[in-house]
């Protein structure tokens, strides 16, 4: 099998990853932070190395301001929700996934939130001034992907967040297409909040995820309950990360997304990335000699996090993508991919793309291989 849909969950993981999820769930699976006995505080030290090991990886300084969640879904909705108020106005991009703009456009219809959404040209380029043009009065927040998770392309976050701190609004950025193979410094690129999966580029399991929020930012807790501190008061403590994490966690999760940020660290963002574009690029230069095939991403690794989106003049996606499966055993993914505003701008609403998205264990020979299994699939369709 070749695995071609890093985009919606990286695999494989780091072999350090499963032996440290299966060794906590044998030896030191307690409740972190509760209960005062041994295994607890080893299962608590094993959390905040994992908060310590993400946070140096984004230039967090201070790690008790990052909270775990299960997925970037919940940490997005999360920075929204908490932070927004009938008669605010919130900007963000026609680039996002559904997990940004499904809880604004909820506020929206619901709450009385206002909200301008800037569209992207047809590769999906964002430009900052257009994001400056939307800025009113009350805008309170402006929410940007660092990256398509249709097309990969990637977003000028840090010029859109210059413009959010020199107007004093929050920015929010969706990391999770790019986190792990795009450097992300929360400092160099004015990030308020950054929500991120732990499963996708960062190697972790699924039901892992997170949010980190600058000190001085206040958003409104969406869950209130057991944090095994401050337990005499029937109040929410008011520090982090307790503030926004209650309720056990996912302790053997967080510890497998910490050795995959491990990973991470150790191999080095410059040299994954160098390794992916190496990847893309061959895909790119593959697919172009194609004559069925239009490309709908970009080759050039500082636009694109890792994708390779495409359709056929005369065949779904959908199909394509099945055929590569049953035939060629390469999984990629097709349709629609969740963020219908990005498939208006590419132009591909109706006939959706198929998506190869290339991870650090994919290899040249896999890469070679789908692309003679594309010519095929393509010779087929012309002969039909
Ligand atoms: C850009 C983007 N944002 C958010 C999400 C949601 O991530 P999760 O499935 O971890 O909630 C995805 C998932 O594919 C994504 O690609």
């Amino acid at each position: 099998m070749i695995y071609l849909d890093n985009a919606a969950t990286s695999f494989p993981k780091p072999e350090k990853v499963y032996e440290e999820i299966a060794r906590c769930m044998r030896e030191y699976c307690a409740n972190p932070g509760r209960s005062g006995h041994a295994m607890s505080i080893e299962a608590g030290r094993a959390v905040m190395q994992a908060r310590d090991t993400i946070s140096s990886l984004f230039n967090i300084s201070n790690p008790l301001q990052l909270v775990f969640t299960k997925n970037a879904t919940e940490a997005l909705n999360i920075a929204i929700k908490g932070g927004l108020k009938p008669g605010d106005h919130a900007i963000t991009t026609g680039m996002e996934h559904n997990s940004v703009i499904r809880p604004l456009k909820t506020l929206e219809r619901d709450f009385g939130v206002e909200l301008s959404i800037v569209r992207g040209n047809d590769f999906g380029e964002i430009q900052p001034e257009d994001i400056g043009r939307c800025i009113r009065p009350n805008t309170k927040l402006i929410a940007a992907t660092l990256s398509s998770n249709v097309n990969g392309i990637i977003l000028p976050v840090k010029e859109i967040g210059a413009i959010a701190r020199d107007k004093g609004i929050t920015f929010l950025v969706d990391g999770s297409q790019g986190a792990g193979s795009v450097t992300i410094d929360v400092e160099d690129m004015n990030i308020d909040m950054l929500a991120f999966p732990g499963h996708k580029g960062l190697l972790g399991p699924q039901g892992t995820g997170g949010l980190y929020v600058r000190e001085g930012v206040h958003i409104n807790c969406l869950m209130q309950g057991g944090t095994g501190s401050s337990s005499e008061s029937v109040l929410q403590p008011e520090f982090m990360p307790d503030y926004m994490e209650s309720g056990t966690l996912n302790t053997p999760g967080i510890v497998g997304l910490g050795f995959g940020a491990s990973f991470i660290k150790s191999f080095g963002i410059e040299n994954i990335k160098h390794y992916k574009s190496e990847l893309i690029k061959r895909l790119h230069e593959g697919i172009v000699d194609i004559k069925e095939a239009k490309l709908y991403s970009k080759s050039d690794i500082n636009k694109n996090s890792g994708i390779v989106a495409l359709c056929f003049k005369n065949m779904d996606s959908n199909e394509i993508s099945s055929l590569l499966d049953r035939k060629y055993h390469i999984a990629t993914r097709a349709g629609l991919h969740c963020a219908p505003l990005a498939h208006k701008s590419l132009g591909t609403l109706k006939c959706g793309l198929v998506r190869l998205s290339v991870g650090c264990f994919n290899t040249v020979e896999e890469i070679d291989f789908t692309i003679s299994a594309l010519n095929e699939i393509s010779r087929e369709v012309q002969k039909n």
